[in-house]
């Protein structure tokens, strides 16, 4: 058993809703703790500080991936693939679809999201009264999927899954229960369309079938990778793009800075990510004994890297509480860092950069139009419900 004699505990339970409405009071709590913190109800150490959170991250020897990065020892066990190993094994999975992801590979669709943006905000702006989720969801949804590859049929039930595999990556608790058959369907579908070859030509599945042919990768790690990219693409950057309009509707000041210079977008995508990260947390299992900030963990310990928590901590940043979008951001944690950072994030961001351009261009103000309500998931932070008004330009 993991000793944890002499380091800080903390009894509230992180995951209950209440607290998921409500993270970043825990997480303040949890770093005014100390660097590592017990987690009585998780049973797991709270990395809650950006330096033992960064520490551990670029530590992929000694923090491994390969026993699952969830906090429940259900789909520690039974998951694999690209964020669920180390070393070679990873490296492999990763590069099979690394040629996809690049900045270069990117540029393809430059033009194509960039205009599937710009006709998403005239929609929104032509409604003026808009749920920002929905507005969020919109450009993810007409782009994601196709990269990835899935077939047109089925597409309604993506998110629903994606945010189940997250509750899957919490503690075993309600959410987790709650949504677990939907995570059963998400593998039972992508194994369907694996068997039936039914990816979208030239997409990045296709791309893992014909690898399969030749021998390099597994059936059934076609069935893992397609899920490893769907389950983390859709959810995480809805979450920023919705997380960007609500953090702009309430510092209005903010969005008249981005107005006047739209060079400052780039940047505001990380402060955004920084200030209400997408990704609430994931752990690692500690493969020897070591020490963390002055606190020994014994080999077979679990660390959560809190992320969200770890981009507001007053040690590394000024002012952690203030959304600024010139402040240098870039350095924030949000997309992971290391062996297992964001494997997406070159997605992500010109996602996201493609919507705050469209909106600059298109919208005078963006006012909150009632009270927005966060999502209950496990790991996911973002706005299930977000009322707003787009004063047009
Ligand atoms: C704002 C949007 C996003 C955020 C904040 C985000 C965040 C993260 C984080 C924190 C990790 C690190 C996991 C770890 O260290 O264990 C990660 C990994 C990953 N992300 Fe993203 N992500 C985003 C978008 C995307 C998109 C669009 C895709 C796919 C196209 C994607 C695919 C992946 C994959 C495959 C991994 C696993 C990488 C590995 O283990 O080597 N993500 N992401």
């Amino acid at each position: 058993m993991p000793t944890h004699t002499d380091v800080p505990v903390y009894r509230a339970d992180l995951y209950s809703p209440a607290a998921i409405r409500d993270t970043h009071t825990h997480y303040a709590a949890l770093r005014a703790l100390g660097p590592v913190v017990w987690l009585s109800k998780q049973k797991a150490y709270a990395l809650p500080r950006y330096a033992e959170c960064k520490a551990v991250l670029l530590d992929d020897e000694t923090f491994i991936s390969g026993e699952g990065v969830a906090l429940n020892p259900l789909t520690n066990r039974g998951g694999r693939g690209t964020l669920f190993s180390d070393g070679e094994e990873h490296a492999r999975y990763r590069g099979q679809v690394a040629h996809r992801l690049t900045p270069r590979a990117l540029r393809a669709i430059t033009d194509t999201v960039e205009e599937q943006a710009a006709a998403v905000v005239e929609a929104a702006v032509a409604d003026h009264h808009v749920d920002g989720v929905e507005l969020a969801t919109a450009l993810p949804m007409s782009v994601v999927p196709d990269y990835i590859g899935w077939p047109k049929e089925g597409r309604e039930n993506l998110l629903r899954w994606a945010g189940a595999a997250f509750d899957g990556m919490g503690p075993v608790n309600r959410q987790f229960v709650r949504t677990l058959p939907l995570g059963l369907g998400m593998m039972r579908y992508a194994r369907r369309v694996v068997r039936d070859r039914s990816v979208l030509e030239g997409s990045m599945g296709h791309d893992l079938l014909c690898a399969a042919d030749e021998g390099k990768v597994m059936p059934a790690e076609c069935v893992t990778m397609m899920v490893d990219y769907l389950a983390p693409s859709l959810d995480t950057t809805i979450s920023a793009i919705s997380n960007a309009l609500h953090l702009f509707a309430t510092h209005p000041e903010q969005w008249r800075l981005l107005k006047a210079d739209p060079g400052l977008i780039p940047n505001a995508v990380n402060e955004v990510v920084r200030y209400e990260s997408p990704i609430r947390a994931f752990s690692r299992s500690v493969a020897r004994d070591t020490e963390l900030a002055g606190t020994a963990l014994s080999k077979g310990s679990r660390v959560l890297v809190v992320y969200g928590s770890a981009n507001r901590d007053q040690l590394e940043w000024d002012d952690p509480d203030t959304f600024d979008v010139r402040r240098d951001a870039a350095r924030q944690l949000g997309f992971g860092q290391g062996a297992h950072g964001c494997a997406g994030q070159g997605l992500a961001r010109m996602e996201t950069s493609a919507m705050l351009r469209a909106l600059v261009a298109r919208v005078d103000r963006i006012e909150p139009a009632g009270t927005p309500e966060w999502l209950v998931n496990n790991v996911v932070h973002r706005y299930e419900r977000l009322p707003l008004t787009l004063i047009p330009a």
